[in-house]
């Protein structure tokens, strides 16, 4: 996707700057720190509904269940309620907890089923079929933060999303954008169905409805999660599946349920980063890059600059190579977390490393524990009045899921599947490979990247962060916690900043337009870095706690829009 802006130009007093977007026009970005909350996320009726839950005395858990379902509606590229995510929480008192609501494989899945009779992967069965799709589990998952962590009630939450269905929102150029060019997909996907299908093209403001959408979160609504995951719509849920041999059961839906799970933490310098474990890959992933990097003299460097750059690629090779082996759903895989994260292990992966030329990534293989036996995701980041925060990041996995819609209930469902390894060493579309350890299994979760983190300095809250991008999840939340530490950048200038990306296979490096100096372009060409260019690597949105208050980073690639009080 094209960036909406080209480049921060000048830095007005404190809180504004001037941008230049695509067209050339110089645009004024507003960076006023909010004293009373804060919610950044992909759309912005649904920063909006966030923001209403917030001022009517809402939590941010209670606006982070207002903002999914608004995503839903307004952002059906990846809100979704037929996906999943992932929650991080810290409390005002600095509980952390998080709640993994990924979809999990249906009962009828199993290790085999995207192969042919000759054991090779059948392209694009895990992607836009019916058997693409894990079990759901974003209802439940926002049903169970709601209980133990919300203070408005449930219908509450729910209602401004069947308003934004049943009355209508509007589109921006993006988004008419996008859905002119997946008119044929959705078409071939749904035969007699007319969900974002419309004869004449979509523009820029005009109203788009969704009446069956809004029945279904009026059953939400009214029944919690079993208004989902039960009755009507888990019935169209069924049918579904039935009209395209999909595995999902009315009793895999029934018996899903969203897991409470410790967070997991490390420390960089004076910062501690809270993130999510297994079956995240993303925070062992980020920790262990963090801990890579952390005895080196970045800030000396600066930022995008050729050492900085060839250290953090290198540091991305080795940990990645590791996410292909070890990690999985630890309800199913012993993933060996500790040892991943001992900073001895980790500081021995980057013992190979030289300054001279890149390693090749065929000369490094996944580490050797002892002992060990062997465009679309969303993020959003909200802080309430009290000072609690929550970091979730939710997916369809592919832009629009499986492109496939519920008939009769008007939402997509996932393709989350394909982030299994449908065959050991077979990339899957983000060109991860995987192996045993994310094998696909009935009821076994799929590994993922996303990585939302929450950071503390000094034992206080400091920044929320996270962003979606597949495999580039990990590297884009990576470099967003380097700006601001390391290289001084303010919440919205450090999520604006160009970004690049290496992830051990395939060994090329995808670097945003314009994100490296000549100078800098040269030197590691020259030591052997394949540099590839890249339009827009995730969409960061994040909130840093400044004395003045909350202070918004809402990435313009999107229409990712910043809503604080
Ligand atoms: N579906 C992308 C991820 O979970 O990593």
């Amino acid at each position: 996707m094209r960036n909406k802006y080209y480049l921060i130009l000048l830095v007005l007093a404190g809180n504004l700057f001037i941008a230049v977007n695509v067209k050339g026009q110089a645009e004024k970005i507003d960076n006023t720190p909010n004293a009373n909350g804060m919610v950044v996320c992909a759309y912005p009726d649904a920063a909006q509904a966030g923001l209403a839950i917030l001022k009517k005395g809402g939590n941010a858990v209670d606006a982070a269940v207002a903002v999914q379902f608004a995503l839903a509606v307004t952002f059906p590229e990846a809100g979704n309620i037929g996906g999943g995510g992932f929650m991080v929480y810290r409390s005002t008192k600095g509980e952390t907890n998080t709640l993994d609501f990924r979809e999990k494989a249906p009962s009828g899945a199993s290790a085999n089923m995207y192969l042919d009779a000759s054991g090779n992967v059948i392209p694009g069965m895990s992607l836009s079929t019916h058997q693409a799709s894990g079990v759901p589990g974003s209802v439940d998952g926002l049903y169970e933060a709601n209980r133990k962590y919300g203070k408005l009630k449930w219908a509450e939450l729910v209602q401004p999303s069947i308003d934004l269905a049943r009355n209508g929102y509007k589109l921006t150029k993006r988004q008419a954008d996008v859905y002119n060019r997946i008119q044929n997909t959705l078409k071939k996907a749904n035969p007699g169905k007319s969900y974002l299908i419309k004869d004449s093209p979509w523009k820029e403001g005009d109203l788009l409805v969704q009446e069956d959408l809004a029945k279904t979160l009026e059953q939400i609504r009214d029944k919690g999660r079993k208004g989902f995951y039960e009755g009507v719509v888990a019935d169209e849920i069924v049918a579904e599946m039935k009209s395209g041999n999909g595995l999902i059961t009315k009793a895999d839906l029934k018996n899903y349920h969203s897991v409470w799970r410790k967070a997991i933490t490390g420390n960089y310098k004076d910062y501690k980063v809270i993130t999510m474990p297994p079956p995240s890959s993303g925070g062992i992933a980020l920790l262990s890059l963090l801990k890579s990097v952390e005895k080196y003299p970045l800030h000396q460097w600066g930022h995008n600059q050729d050492s900085t750059v060839q250290l953090i690629i290198e540091a991305e090779r080795r940990v990645y190579a590791d996410r292909s082996k070890y990690l999985g759903d630890p309800d199913f895989f012993k993933v060996p977390v500790d040892s991943l994260l001992r900073t001895s292990y980790i500081l021995s992966r980057m013992n190979s490393f030289t300054w001279s030329a890149a390693t090749p990534s065929t000369s490094i293989q996944p580490g050797t524990i002892p002992g060990y036996e062997s465009d679309q995701t969303t993020h959003y980041s909200i802080t309430d009045r009290e000072g609690n925060a929550v970091s979730i990041t939710t997916t369809l996995n592919g832009s629009f899921g499986s492109k496939i819609f519920v008939k009769g209930a008007g939402f997509l469902l996932n393709n989350e599947m394909d982030d299994f390894s449908s065959k050991p060493g077979v990339p899957n579309m983000y060109g991860l490979v995987g192996g045993k350890a994310n094998s696909i299994q009935p009821n076994k979760r799929m590994l993922s990247s996303m990585t939302p983190a929450i950071i503390e300095k000094n034992g206080k809250l400091f920044m929320v962060v996270g962003t979606p991008g597949g495999a580039t999840i990990i590297t884009s939340v990576f470099q967003t916690i380097l700006n601001v530490i390391e290289f001084d950048q303010n919440m919205q200038q450090s999520v604006s900043s160009k970004r690049f990306h290496h992830q051990w296979l395939p060994d090329n490096v995808q670097v945003e337009r314009g994100a490296f100096d000549e100078k800098t372009q040269t030197i590691l060409e020259q030591k052997g870095y394949k540099l590839i260019s890249s339009g827009g690597i995730g969409r960061v949105d994040a909130i840093l706690k400044t004395p003045l208050g909350y202070e918004g980073g809402a990435d313009p690639r999107g229409d990712d829009t910043k809503a604080g009080w």
